[in-house]
């Protein structure tokens, strides 16, 4: 069969990859599908105006953000050279898998996890093998992921959107069994008050590269930054094909601010523990399924069809995501907590569907 058009010179791999569902909500929406901070303002943001140096926006930044670099450097007792950060970590796990994958290499996810890591996967054309988690507890199986062989496994810990972290014990283990780089996506570790990062395996496993993000405790979505603090050799693989000036000025002098002081980030997670708490068993008592959770968002089994609530909700002007297609999530959905005030309101809408619905 011939092909028409510009297809003939699109890469196989792209053409395999489905439109993106990406959409931008209207910007009165309340936006509880991200997992964005909703609690509060981080205070440097306030700041920006009197303290950041606009003038100096007519320079281009420093090549590889040595200042944000050094910060990440010190808050993670690691060398400069094993910090790499970027637009995000969307970015870096975009950077990670173009450094490592080569087309039809193997590569080992977790199912249900964030979806960004088999993008990226496809796109570099790699054999994706999907771990699946445990069907009562998303509890994580270490043997098979270990035995798996693959160049790259991705472990989301805390997991979105299942919300659940995996102990330090079991990510060690694969780590030092596996002849992998094994990339640890922290993006909600500060929400988890008691579990340990990975980030403290990096010089001893040469094999560890830890993800972060300012999007989601440090409130700083909308600047878009992360960072990756791994093991010197596979970090300098992935600095190998960074491209200069990826941060610009302001976000990199935000972000370093932000790192430098970070009470503001122990507040948010005290007052997102409170809010779990509080809005699981809000939703129980509606009789919602509501599973554990140790970050700023719940994966719950609402007492009717998740596509019904999500759309009903969106019609009041809330947004949460729907997960009822995902493996093993038939029927849930993820809500994003925030403020109680934000979290009686997503109540009352859950309420008033599952009223009109009975
Ligand atoms: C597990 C996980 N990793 C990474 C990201 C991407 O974060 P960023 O905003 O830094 O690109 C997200 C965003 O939702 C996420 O849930």
């Amino acid at each position: 069969m011939t092909m028409s058009g510009k297809r003939r010179f699109v890469r196989e791999d792209v053409l395999r990859i489905k439109e993106p569902s990406y959409r931008s909500l209207p910007d009165k929406t309340i936006k509880m599908n991200d997992n964005s901070n909703l609690f509060s303002i981080n205070p440097i943001v306030r700041k920006i105006r009197e303290q950041f140096d606009f003038e100096s926006l007519s320079a281009y930044p420093s090549v590889s953000s040595d200042m944000l670099r050094n910060a990440v450097a010190g808050k993670n007792g690691v060398d400069p050279s094993q910090v790499i950060v970027g637009n995000g970590s969307d970015e870096i796990i975009d950077l990670v898998v173009k450094a490592f994958v080569d087309p039809g290499d193997a590569a080992v996810i977790l199912s249900p996890s964030f979806e960004m890591y088999s993008r990226y996967l496809a796109v570099a054309g790699a054999r994706i093998i999907e771990s699946t988690l445990d069907a009562e507890n998303f509890g994580i199986d270490v043997e098979s992921i270990i035995s798996s062989r693959a160049k790259i496994k991705f472990i989301c810990s805390p997991n979105n959107p299942t919300g659940n972290a995996f102990s330090l014990t079991d990510i060690r283990r694969i780590a030092e069994e596996s002849d992998s780089i094994v990339v640890v996506d922290e993006a909600y570790i500060e929400f988890a008050l008691d579990q340990e990062s990975a980030v403290g395996l990096v010089d001893e496993l040469d094999n560890v590269i830890v993800l972060r993000t300012l999007s989601k405790a440090y409130g700083l979505a909308g600047l878009r930054i992360g960072y990756a603090v791994g093991g010197r050799e596979p970090v300098g693989f992935v600095r190998r094909i960074c491209a200069p000036f990826r941060l610009n000025r302001l976000s990199e002098w935000v972000a370093t601010k932000a790192i430098e002081s970070d009470d503001f980030v122990k507040k948010v997670a005290e007052m997102a523990k409170e809010e779990r708490d509080w809005t699981s068993s809000a939703l129980s008592s509606l009789g919602a399924v509501v599973y554990p959770s140790v970050t700023n968002f719940l994966l719950f089994k609402p007492p009717v069809p998740s596509a019904v609530l999500v759309a009903s909700l969106m019609d009041m002007g809330i947004a949460i995501r729907d997960c009822g297609e995902k493996p093993l999530l038939d029927g849930c959905a993820r809500v994003t907590l925030g403020p109680r005030k934000l979290n009686e309101r997503f109540i009352d809408a859950v309420r008033t569907v599952t009223e009109d619905a009975s």
